[in-house]
C-alpha cells in the first residue's frame, strides 16, 4: 500500500470496550425501536398479510430478526442454549420464497414479539459479557454491529412493504430539509488514476466490502446530483419509454412483457404526473430524485441523456477520494460518523429530500447526496473484491456473486445510518422497482489518467 493510499480511522476502534459495548447497545436498541414503530403501524391482519408477492408478511421480517439475531448473538458468541430451535427453518430465508411465506405456520404477531424481545434479553446480557476481542467473530462487537445492520436491512424491507401496502396512510413524518444549496454545476470531473476501494479496516464492514484493494479508473464527469423527477419526466414525456434505442435488450423485453411507461407508483392525473408514497397520493415532485426505477430504466434514460451508469468503483472513488490528500475517507464528508445535516437517513423523512439539500455532505469534490435519499444504480454486477472471503456466512453475499445482480450505493432515506457507508454494498435484481432507488449519469472524458476518453468538456 502506498503513503496515499491509506485508510481512515473509525470511532468504533478507539472506544475502550466499556463505551462500545454501551454504543452498541445503543445501536441494537434504535433498530429495534424501528422494527417495532414499522410492525405496531399496521394491525394483526395487515401484519400477516402479504402486500406484494414480491416481499414477506411483515411478521414474517420481525421472528426472522429474532430468528438471526438468536443463531449469531445467543448461540454462537453466547453459547447460550437455543431458545426455539423448531423454528429455524420456518426464518431461513432460503428454505421459502417470499411468496411463499404467507402459507407457513409462521409465529402470530403477539407470538413474534414475544420472541424477539426473549432473544433481545438474552443478546444483550451476552453483550454484556463477551470478549470483545481475540476472535474475529466478536473483534470490535462485529457480530453485534451485523446483526445490528440486519435488523435495519430487514427495517428498510418492511418500509418497503409499507410502500407497496394499500389503504390509509399508517406512517408519518416530517418533510425533509429544503434545498440550500447555491447553483450546481450539472457535472463534477473526477480525476482519472487510482485510488483505495473497499475497506481492510472499517469493523462492521461486511465480508463484500473487504478487503481493501487498489483501483484505477479513467478521468471521467460524474452528476452533482441524483436525476430529479423532472429530469426523468422529460425522458418519460419525450417518448422514452416507447424507443427500443434506450434499451438494452433485456431492459426492452422487460419493458415491453410488463407494459412499463414510467417509475412504479407514479400515474398520469389533470396532465400532470402524480404518485402514491406510504398512501399519499400527491404530484411528483421535479426536484427530488426520482425513485422506483428498475436498473433497465435508469440505463435507458442515462442513453437517451447521451450519458451511462458510473461503475461501481467510479461510484466508490468520487463518494470517498479526497484528491488533497490522496485518502478514501468513510464518507464523502469526511470520517465523521453521518449526522443530520450530513444526509438524509434512518426514515426521520419518509421520502428522498430535493437535490440540493445537503450542501454538508458533499464529496471533496463537489457531488451532493451520494449517501441517503435513493439509492443509486451502477453499471457493475455483483462481484467478490480480490481476496474476499465469505464471513461469517456465505449466504450473506457469496451465493450472490454473479452477472445477474447488479450494485447500488449510497443507501436511501430508509437505511439507517449503521447500515451504510462509502464502501457499502448493495444489490439486487435489474427488474427490481420496489426499492427506493435512483441512478445518476456518468461519462468519459477527457484527462490525465484517461484510456480512450473521447471529446466533452469537463464540467459542463
Ligand atoms: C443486502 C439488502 C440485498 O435484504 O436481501 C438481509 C440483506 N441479507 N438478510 C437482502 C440481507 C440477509 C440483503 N441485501
Ligand atoms: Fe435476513
Amino acid at each position: 500500500m502506498t503513503r496515499t493510499h491509506t485508510e481512515s480511522a473509525d470511532p468504533l476502534s478507539a472506544m475502550g470496550a466499556t463505551r462500545l459495548r454501551t454504543h452498541t447497545a445503543d445501536v441494537l436498541t434504535r433498530a429495534r425501536d424501528r422494527s417495532a414503530a414499522l410492525t405496531d403501524a399496521v394491525d394483526d391482519d395487515d401484519l400477516v398479510a402479504q402486500h406484494s408477492p414480491l416481499m414477506s408478511p411483515l411478521v414474517w421480517d420481525l421472528a426472522h430478526i429474532g430468528s438471526q439475531e438468536e443463531i449469531w448473538l445467543v448461540r454462537d458468541v453466547g453459547g447460550r442454549e437455543p431458545l426455539r430451535p423448531d423454528i429455524d427453518d420456518l426464518y431461513d430465508a432460503f428454505q421459502h420464497p417470499r411468496s411463499d411465506r404467507p402459507q407457513l405456520p409462521l409465529l402470530g404477531p403477539g407470538e413474534a414479539r414475544s420472541y424477539v424481545g426473549q432473544v433481545r434479553e438474552k443478546a444483550l446480557h451476552v453483550l454484556d459479557r463477551a470478549p470483545l476481542e481475540g476472535r474475529a467473530l466478536t473483534d470490535t462487537a462485529f457480530a453485534f454491529g451485523m446483526i445490528a445492520q440486519h435488523e435495519q436491512q430487514h427495517d428498510e424491507t418492511m418500509l418497503a412493504t409499507h410502500q407497496l401496502r394499500r389503504g390509509e396512510p399508517a406512517l408519518h413524518a416530517p418533510p425533509p430539509p429544503p434545498r440550500r444549496a447555491g447553483t450546481l454545476p450539472a457535472e463534477v470531473v473526477v480525476p482519472g488514476g487510482t485510488f483505495l476501494m473497499g475497506t481492510s479496516v472499517e469493523p462492521w464492514a461486511l465480508d463484500n466490502e473487504r478487503p481493501a484493494h487498489e483501483v484505477s479508473v479513467d478521468t471521467f464527469a460524474l452528476d452533482t446530483t441524483p436525476v430529479t423527477n423532472a429530469e426523468f419526466a422529460a425522458f418519460v414525456d419525450a417518448g422514452g419509454y416507447e424507443d427500443p434505442r434506450w434499451w438494452s435488450g433485456p431492459g426492452w423485453h422487460y419493458r415491453t412483457e410488463h407494459d412499463i411507461t414510467a417509475p412504479r407508483f407514479w400515474y398520469r392525473a389533470d396532465g400532470t404526473w402524480w404518485r402514491r408514497r406510504f398512501g399519499v397520493h400527491e404530484p411528483v415532485p421535479d426536484d427530488e430524485p426520482v425513485m422506483h426505477v428498475s436498473h433497465h430504466e435508469a440505463s435507458a434514460y442515462a442513453a437517451w441523456a447521451g450519458k451511462r451508469l458510473p461503475t461501481e468503483a467510479e461510484w466508490e472513488k468520487a463518494a470517498r477520494f479526497d484528491p488533497s490528500t490522496g485518502r478514501s475517507a468513510r464518507y464523502p464528508w469526511g470520517d465523521d460518523e453521518p449526522r443530520a445535516e450530513h444526509a438524509n437517513l434512518g426514515q426521520r423523512h419518509l421520502r428522498p429530500a430535493p437535490v440540493g439539500a445537503y450542501p454538508e455532505g458533499a464529496s471533496p469534490l463537489g457531488v451532493h447526496q451520494l449517501i441517503g435519499d435513493v439509492w443509486e444504480w451502477t453499471s457493475s454486477d455483483f462481484r467478490p473484491y480480490p481476496g474476499f472471503t465469505a464471513f461469517p456466512y456465505r449466504e450473506y453475499s457469496e451465493v450472490f456473486f454473479g452477472p445477474e445482480y447488479k450494485v447500488l450505493r449510497g443507501g436511501s432515506f430508509g437505511t439507517d445510518a449503521v447500515a451504510i457507508r462509502g464502501t457499502f454494498r448493495n444489490w439486487d435484481f435489474p427488474i427490481r422497482r420496489q426499492i427506493f432507488a435512483g441512478f445518476r449519469c456518468a461519462r468519459d472524458v477527457d484527462g490525465p489518467g484517461s484510456g480512450t476518453g473521447h471529446a466533452g468538456g469537463a464540467g459542463v
